[in-house]
């Protein structure tokens, strides 16, 4: 037997749909910080069905070719708040929040453009939010349920990032430490670690940090099974779904 009620004649009661809203956490911090392996951490330890990472860094704007002349020779800013596309990420958040399917842009590091491809996302119950500016967007943080903070030292995080460059992204050392002066450590100052003001809850040494790691688990585990416990409630006051089944 269907475990959904007929309303009765007459009456129109609010509509709740069966799933709840996704539940968002935001994970930010300077580059080489270690926010991926954080929002990988998150996503393996809260275990749960259509978990999806939305990483920033899919969300570069497309350069022009001038643009694009200058970013291959490091001479473009990409750390800015502005280099970043968050009308589209608030557009696939808002598709994900509706219900509805999205699709992610797909970013090329070693060209510096937004490829063909991109990644369909069917749904969505726990959405982590990553990337550098990912706690300086007003109407993001406005989405998220948690906000964390990866503080790492900035040298650890400049040592990380020239591996990461040279092995992942095809760059040399020279533009990757060019780039860093002119670019990544003044947008890191100026707006990367004040955005850290915006967080629940700064993450010292990233996933080094096994008990700050834990109390964040526990938090985000405690906050989905309430989430889920009203939304049963109002399913069931609204006579959407009986007690028994
Ligand atoms: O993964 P992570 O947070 O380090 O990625 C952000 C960094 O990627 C930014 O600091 C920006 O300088 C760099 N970037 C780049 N080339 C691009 C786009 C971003 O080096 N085409």
């Amino acid at each position: 037997s269907s475990n959904f009620k007929e309303p009765a004649s007459g009456t129109h009661p609010q509509y709740i749909p069966p799933w709840t809203e996704p539940y968002i956490i935001g994970v930010a911090g300077t580059s080489g910080s270690g926010k991926t392996s954080v929002a990988k951490h998150i996503v393996k330890a809260i275990n749960q069905p259509w978990t999806v990472v939305l990483s920033l860094d899919n969300f570069y704007k497309v350069l022009t070719p001038e643009q694009h002349v200058l970013a291959e020779h490091a001479l473009y800013d990409l750390d800015s708040p502005t280099a970043l596309d968050f009308d589209l990420m608030l557009r696939c958040i808002g598709d994900l929040k509706t219900g509805k399917p999205t699709q992610l842009p797909v970013y090329d590091f070693c060209t510096h453009s937004r490829t063909e491809k991109t990644t369909t996302i069917y749904g969505a119950s726990v959405i982590v939010v990553e990337g550098l500016l990912a706690l300086h967007h007003r109407q993001l943080l406005d989405l998220m349920d948690t906000k964390v903070f990866v503080d790492t030292d900035l040298d650890i995080c400049m040592a990380r990032r020239v591996k990461r460059d040279m092995i992942e992204r095809g760059r040399d050392l020279k533009g990757i430490l060019d780039q860093w002066d002119r670019h990544v450590k003044p947008n890191t100052i100026q707006y990367v670690i004040p955005s850290s003001k915006n967080a629940d809850l700064i993450l010292p040494r990233s996933t080094d940090n096994k008990i700050a790691l834990d109390m964040i688990i526990r938090h985000i585990n405690n906050q989905l099974e309430q989430k889920s416990l009203v939304h049963l409630q109002r399913l069931q006051e609204l006579g959407q779904i009986t007690n028994e089944g």
